[in-house]
């Protein structure tokens, strides 16, 4: 059955949405866009590079995954690409912009979504515990990964006066006791970064925005949580990167972050943070820059100290 398009016109008087018949899906939000997911292989990068491609970017999806990478790019679109690239090496991320430049000549939407959440185990939870070792190998990916991510993405949009930036922070980006240590310090400074580098960009017409989940049940978090008991204590296998989780596995991490969620009746995915990037990075926010878009069902709005 053919679905309805929905086009939107904007006039002094408003916006005029225009329908027509499609066989294609209904209204493609970024139609011939360029879009750079990091971290695009999996987990929330992989869903927003399938969201983005359904909506006719043309996706570049770098990751240090290669395998998992390849096999998505060239399951999204013809247009898709896959580029090795550790976002904490300059000269990798460098190359992801100039060959997507030479690829499609300019970069509308860079997606700096690349992250981890460091090792951390029970018995070293503790500041007094701090590896200062572990704290720049998740500093080196987190913000350098992020900050190496914007300096590139503005090189190709300043000349083109325009093009948006995302980064993905997190809960732990907006108070405290939501993560380790060093990913809490470096999901702090990611939404620092992004009001800086939106107070600087403005003038080049360039949006710069971040996202802040909270728990989605990716590779990230179930390997992180996978020795947590029912009573919600952390494992002794803190973020250590066993491997693709198994369903099993991915329901349990989902059950227990409703559990510890405000919002109920709702689970969380990789593609509530993906309509998230989609919305960032379309026209529907031409003018939303600088801000951090909290998706996490009120979990850092409500501390309901008096059992409302
Ligand atoms: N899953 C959650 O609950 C959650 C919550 C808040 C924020 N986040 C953030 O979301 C982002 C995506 O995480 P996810 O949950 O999808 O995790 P994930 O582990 O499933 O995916 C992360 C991806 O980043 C890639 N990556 C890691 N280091 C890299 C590097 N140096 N260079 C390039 N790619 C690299 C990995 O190979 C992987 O494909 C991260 O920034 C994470 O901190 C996740």
């Amino acid at each position: 059955m053919p679905s309805v398009e929905v086009m939107h016109e904007e006039t002094h008087q408003g916006i005029h949405l225009m329908c027509r018949e499609n066989s294609g899906p209904s209204y493609r939000r970024l139609e011939g866009k360029v879009a750079v997911v990091t971290g695009g292989a999996r987990g929330i990068g992989e869903a927003t590079a399938r969201l983005f491609a359904w909506h006719g970017a043309k996706v570049v999806v770098a990751d240090v995954e290669d395998a998992a990478g390849e096999l998505l790019a060239a399951s999204l679109s013809p247009c898709a690409t896959f580029v090795h690239c550790d976002v904490s090496h300059e000269p990798d991320v460098e190359r992801l912009v100039d060959i997507t430049l030479s690829k499609h000549g300019r970069i509308d939407v860079f997606f700096n979504n690349a992250g981890v959440l460091g090792s951390q185990s029970k018995s070293r939870k503790s500041i007094m515990e701090l590896d200062a070792d572990e704290l720049d190998r998740v500093m080196r990916v987190n913000v350098r990964g992020v900050a190496l991510g914007m300096k590139h993405a503005a090189r190709a949009m300043v000349p083109r006066q325009s093009g948006c930036i995302i980064s993905t922070a997190s809960v732990a980006g907006v108070m405290g006791g939501l993560g380790p240590h060093a990913y809490t310090a470096s999901k702090h400074a990611i939404v620092g970064l992004t009001k800086n580098a939106a107070c600087e960009l403005g003038a080049h017409g360039i949006r710069v925005n971040c996202i802040s989940p909270f728990g989605v049940a990716t590779t990230m978090l179930v390997n992180a949580w996978r020795d947590v008991g029912d009573e919600g204590e952390e494992g002794t296998a803190m973020a250590m990167d066993l491997g693709r989780p198994s369903e099993d596995e991915v329901e349990k991490t989902e059950a227990l972050v409703r559990r510890l969620a405000n919002l109920k009746r709702a689970t969380l995915r990789a593609r509530d943070i993906a309509e998230a990037a989609l919305y960032l990075a379309g026209e529907e926010s031409k003018y939303v820059s600088g801000h951090n878009l909290v998706v996490d069902g009120g979990v850092t709005s409500a501390m309901n100290l008096i059992g409302l």
